[in-house]
C-alpha cells in the first residue's frame, strides 16, 4: 500500500506527462514551455480537446463558441449571486457550477471553460458591489475574463501575461484534482458533475490554495532583514513554506520559470520581485539545510502568486483564476475517461478490530 498512492500509475493518458527527476512537462507532444507564451489559451485547449470532444478543435472555432457560451454561463450565474453573499471566493464558484445541468444543449467541456471566468469575475465584482459585465462574444478568452472582472479593457501586455498563465497551468498529469475529476468521471456522472469533484480538491492549501498565502507569507517577512528570521520561526512551528515543495517534481518546477518570466515582463526588476527571489533563494537554502534529501525545490505557486499580484488580481481570486486555466485540461481528462476508462475503484486494507461475536455486543 502507498498512502498518498506514490508511485501508483492509475490512468493512461495521451494528454500530459510530468518527469519530476528531470522538470519537464509534456503536452501532448510539446514542451509545455514552447506553448506558453507562444500559442493562445484556446489553442492550446484546442490541443488537449482533439479527438475526445465533439466539433472543431481549431482556435478560432474555439474562440467562438467559447464567446457564445460565455454568454449562457452569465443567464445561469445571474439569480444565484445573492446566494454567494457570505461565501468565500472559491465557495462561491463552488456553488454556481453545481448549477450546470447535465441538460444544458452546448457542449459541456465549452460551457464548463466559459462559465469558469464569467463566474469568478461576477463573484469578485458582486464582492464589490458592482453588477456582473456583458460578456464579449468576439474577445478572446484571457481579454475578456480581465475586462468582466473590471469593467474595461486591459492592456495588451496584462492579456498576454494571463493567456500565458492559464497555459502554463492548463494541466498537470494526474494531479489530485485531475485525478478527482476522472475519478468522478468513470462513474459516469457527467461532466459537470466531475468538475465540480475537481474544483474541491483544487481548493485545498496543498493543491490550488497555496498562492494566495505565498502573497500573504511575503507581506508577513516584510523586509530583506526579517527574512532568515521569520522562515526559521515557521520550520520551527512545523509550517510548511508556501510555493515550496512538490509530490512529483525533484527539482525545480518548469512552470516557476515560465512564470517568473511573466511576472518580469508584466512588473520589470521592481523591488517587489527583487524581494520575492531573495526570499526564494534563503527558503531554499533553509530547506536544503533543514530538510536534507528532501528535494524541496520551487513549485508553480510562488511566481503564480507574483503574476496574479501583478494583475491587480484580489488574492481570494486567485484559486478561481488558476481552476479558469485547467478547467481545460479537466474537461479533456474527463472525455478521455469517459471513452476509454474502466470505474475507478480500488480497495483498501482493513486494520480495525476482527468482528465482535454477538454475543459479546449484546452483554
Ligand atoms: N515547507 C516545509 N517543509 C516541507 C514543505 C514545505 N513547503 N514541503 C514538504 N516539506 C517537508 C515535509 O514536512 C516533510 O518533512 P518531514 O519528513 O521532516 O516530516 C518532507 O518535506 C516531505 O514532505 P511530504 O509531506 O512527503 O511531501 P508531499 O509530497 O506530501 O507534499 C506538498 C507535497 C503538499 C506540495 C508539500 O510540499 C507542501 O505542503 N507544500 C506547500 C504548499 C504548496 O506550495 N502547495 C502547492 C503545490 S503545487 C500545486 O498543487 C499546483
Amino acid at each position: 500500500m502507498s498512502e498518498g498512492l506514490e508511485g501508483v500509475v492509475a490512468a493512461e493518458t495521451v494528454l500530459s506527462h510530468v518527469d519530476g527527476e528531470a522538470g519537464t512537462l509534456i503536452y501532448r507532444g510539446h514542451a509545455m514551455e514552447e506553448l506558453a507564451g507562444s500559442a493562445s489559451y484556446e489553442a492550446v485547449a484546442g490541443l488537449f480537446w482533439d479527438g475526445f470532444a465533439d466539433g472543431p478543435t481549431d482556435e478560432a472555432s474555439i474562440r467562438a463558441a467559447l464567446g457564445l457560451a460565455r454568454r449562457r454561463a452569465t443567464e445561469i450565474a445571474a439569480p444565484l449571486l445573492a446566494a454567494t453573499d457570505g461565501l468565500s471566493a472559491v465557495e462561491a464558484l463552488r456553488l454556481l457550477l453545481s448549477a450546470l445541468s447535465d441538460s444544458e444543449t452546448i457542449p459541456h467541456h465549452i460551457l464548463a471553460t466559459s462559465a469558469m471566468p464569467v463566474f469568478a469575475a461576477a463573484i469578485a465584482r458582486r464582492r464589490a458591489g458592482s453588477a456582473p459585465g456583458e460578456p464579449d462574444p468576439d474577445a478572446g478568452h484571457a481579454a475578456d475574463f480581465l475586462r468582466l472582472l473590471r469593467g474595461a479593457p486591459a492592456s495588451d501586455a496584462e492579456i498576454a501575461a494571463l493567456d500565458a498563465y492559464l497555459v502554463t497551468v492548463l494541466d498537470h498529469g494526474l494531479n489530485a484534482s485531475t485525478f478527482t475529476a476522472r475519478v468522478v468521471a468513470s462513474t459516469r456522472a457527467g461532466l459537470f458533475s466531475s468538475v465540480v469533484a475537481a474544483l474541491c480538491a483544487l481548493k485545498g492549501p496543498l493543491h490550488g490554495g497555496a498562492p494566495g498565502p505565498v502573497l500573504d507569507m511575503l507581506d508577513a517577512i516584510g523586509s530583506e532583514d526579517n527574512i532568515d528570521a521569520w522562515l526559521d520561526h515557521a520550520i520551527e512551528d512545523g509550517s510548511r513554506l508556501m510555493g515550496f515543495g512538490h509530490r512529483v517534481y525533484r527539482v525545480r518546477d518548469p512552470r516557476a520559470d515560465v512564470l517568473k518570466t511573466v511576472a518580469l515582463r508584466l512588473r520589470g526588476g521592481t523591488n517587489w520581485i527583487a524581494f520575492a527571489e531573495t526570499v526564494e533563494r534563503r527558503a531554499l537554502a533553509l530547506l536544503a539545510r533543514r530538510k536534507p534529501g528532501r528535494r524541496l525545490d520551487t513549485n508553480v505557486e510562488f511566481y503564480t502568486a507574483l503574476v496574479l499580484d501583478a494583475l491587480a488580481l484580489p488574492r481570494e481570486l486567485f484559486t478561481p483564476v488558476f481552476a479558469i486555466g485547467r478547467v481545460a485540461g479537466w474537461t479533456a481528462h474527463i472525455l478521455e475517461q469517459e471513452r476509454s476508462g474502466r470505474l475507478i475503484r480500488p480497495q483498501s486494507r482493513y486494520v480495525g478490530p476482527d468482528p465482535t461475536p454477538p454475543r459479546a455486543l449484546a452483554g
